[in-house]
């Protein structure tokens, strides 16, 4: 069977119609078709949630819905309908007038018929287009969305391969992503936002790849022209990954990881909680693993030290209720690593 072919044999329907004559005519015409399970109600049940799941929490495969226009109460069934049903809906109607088709079709029906004109056969019919054409979009909706996973997929690869060029940084967005985490954790993320806020961080300074390489690998300090390019790494990377819908949720945090709460950051100098959440956690990860590991530039900051800054930042930098919970971390893991007698932060 061709993905655009329907069988009946493997489809449930639900009729929701107000006028019983109607309601039962189609219930009749779909059941001769050899659809599998047809059911009817009136559309102004109370329990539409059980009947569109056919009491066996088994969606419908198609609802047909009959409209009366000129009845309010069938428009807000309509609306009520589709807070809890995703699947395919054909509306239907004793006879079609001017608007009604768009007006449905606004509403989420992929259709409109009218019984009047094309009756049992007519119905038929367009309840198998709605179900084929309903199949192929979920089909591309798939295909679509695997892409892009490959797709992000490839992005990371590639954020490896710009850290590999420097051994210092080949471990950071990494790191920066687990420091992120675990601050969101204590801020009180749920465990969906804590993999997005981690992912955001992963891809932070993304936008590194469009820096020349003199400017992002110089051993010493960047002239202030150096330092004007390298300040546009967060809008690059906004610009590279902003056609990918399923890094959309992303952007605002990799856009302004390099705000400051004093609002003398960039690139858009925000201030306090006009940055996003997730920017500011990553930019506290993110200072606090530049500050903590070696670079080619430097040698690793002593843990009192990196304390002692992130003090300094406290409300200049940073957040301070952030800071606070970096301190707290801080202080949880030279705790443990004292009770096992190994070294703690700052000699990773
Ligand atoms: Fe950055």
């Amino acid at each position: 069977m061709n993905q655009d072919e329907v069988d009946r044999s493997e489809t449930d329907l639900v009729v929701l119609d107000n006028e019983p004559s109607w309601r039962e005519f189609q219930e009749r015409a779909l059941r001769r078709a050899g659809f599998r399970q047809v059911v009817a109600y009136p559309g102004k049940s109370q329990h539409l949630d059980e009947y569109l799941n056919h009491g066996s929490g088994r969606k419908a495969d198609l609802v047909v819905f009959g409209i009366q226009p000129d009845n309010d109460g069938c428009w807000e069934h309509l609306r009520a309908i589709r807070q809890f049903y995703e699947g395919p809906l054909l509306a239907t109607t004793e006879r079609n007038r001017a608007g009604l088709r768009d007006r449905v079709i606004d509403l989420g029906c992929a259709d409109c018929l009218s019984m009047g004109e094309y009756g049992e056969e007519g119905l038929e019919l367009k309840v198998d287009t709605v179900l084929a054409a309903h199949r192929i979009n979920s089909m591309i909706d798939e295909n679509d969305h695997r892409n892009q996973r490959l797709f992000v997929n490839i992005l990371t690869v590639m954020v490896k391969i710009l850290e590999s060029k420097d051994p210092y940084t080949r471990f950071h967005s990494h790191s920066v992503a687990l420091w992120s985490r675990m601050i969101g954790r204590k801020k009180g993320l749920s465990e969906e936002e804590l993999i997005r806020l981690g992912l955001a961080a992963v891809f932070h300074d993304f936008g590194k790849i469009g820096i020349p390489e003199e400017i992002l690998n110089k051993p010493s300090r960047l002239t202030d022209e150096e330092f004007e390019v390298m300040k546009q790494h967060p809008t690059i990377a906004r610009d590279l990954l902003s056609s990918l819908d399923l890094l959309h949720d992303l952007l605002p945090a990799i856009t302004h990881h390099h705000e400051r709460w004093d609002g003398r950051g960039y690139p858009a100098a925000l201030r306090a909680e006009d940055t996003p959440l997730w920017a500011r956690i990553i930019c506290i990860a993110d200072a606090y693993d530049t500050m903590a590991s070696r670079r080619t530039y430097k040698d690793p900051m002593p843990t009192e030290r990196v304390i002692e800054e992130l003090k300094k930042g406290r409300a200049q930098q940073f957040d301070p209720e952030l800071v606070d919970i970096m301190l707290e971390i801080l202080a949880e893991r030279e705790a443990e690593a004292q009770a096992q007698g190994a070294p703690g932060n700052g000699k990773k």
